[in-house]
């Protein structure tokens, strides 16, 4: 069998982190990973908040329900939608489907640089919106919809990971 890519194993949901900065050229190699997503018709609905602040990062903390590494982190970044920007091309469906779709390939592309360069992530999507919105004082109509803690793990891997078996998830059309 062709082996996957193995960034695909290596990345976990890593919920402690070291104090360790993390490098500037680091964050900025995230951040273009970011903008490479794929996006409906490339119409890129999506903004990038680097946060490195931890009044702001107690807030997103508070936010998403005393989640605690999301202050301990020395960076987040903060995927937000733009809906209407999707939805002036798409209308409804860009307005609640695609700028979805859109910033979630976002996200995976962040999580799987943050692998490649040696940091933890998790993807922290419960939290109360209109309290991150606030947060980071975001335009009306900008949608948050991942608060992502990056740092050098403070805990490794977990050795037990569980995934359904193909079998249980693949239709095969032939
Ligand atoms: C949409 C979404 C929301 C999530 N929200 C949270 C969250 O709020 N807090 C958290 O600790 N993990 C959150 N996770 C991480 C999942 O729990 C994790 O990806 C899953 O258990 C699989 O584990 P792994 O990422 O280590 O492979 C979220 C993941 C996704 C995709």
């Amino acid at each position: 069998m062709v082996q996957p890519n193995p960034l695909f194993w290596q990345r976990y949901s890593c919920r402690k982190f070291l104090d360790t900065p993390i490098p500037p050229d680091f964050l900025e190699s995230i951040l273009e990973a970011a903008r490479w997503a794929p996006s409906g018709g490339n119409t890129q609905p999506w903004r990038f908040h680097l946060v490195r602040n931890k009044g702001v990062q107690k807030a997103l903390a508070l936010a998403a329900f005393g989640q605690e590494f999301v202050l301990e982190a020395p960076a987040v970044i903060v995927v937000g939608a733009l809906p209407e920007k999707s939805a002036k091309r798409y209308g409804e469906r860009g307005r609640s489907l695609y700028c979805l779709q859109d910033t979630a390939a976002a996200v995976q592309n962040i999580l799987l640089e943050a692998t490649r360069l040696g940091l933890g992530s998790c993807w922290v999507g419960a939290f109360q919106e209109s309290a991150a919105a606030q947060a980071l004082n975001l335009d009306s109509g900008e949608r948050p919809v991942s608060i992502i803690p990056l740092g050098y793990p403070g805990e490794p891997m977990p050795q037990e990971r569980s995934r359904l078996p193909l079998d249980a998830t693949v239709r095969r059309i032939d």
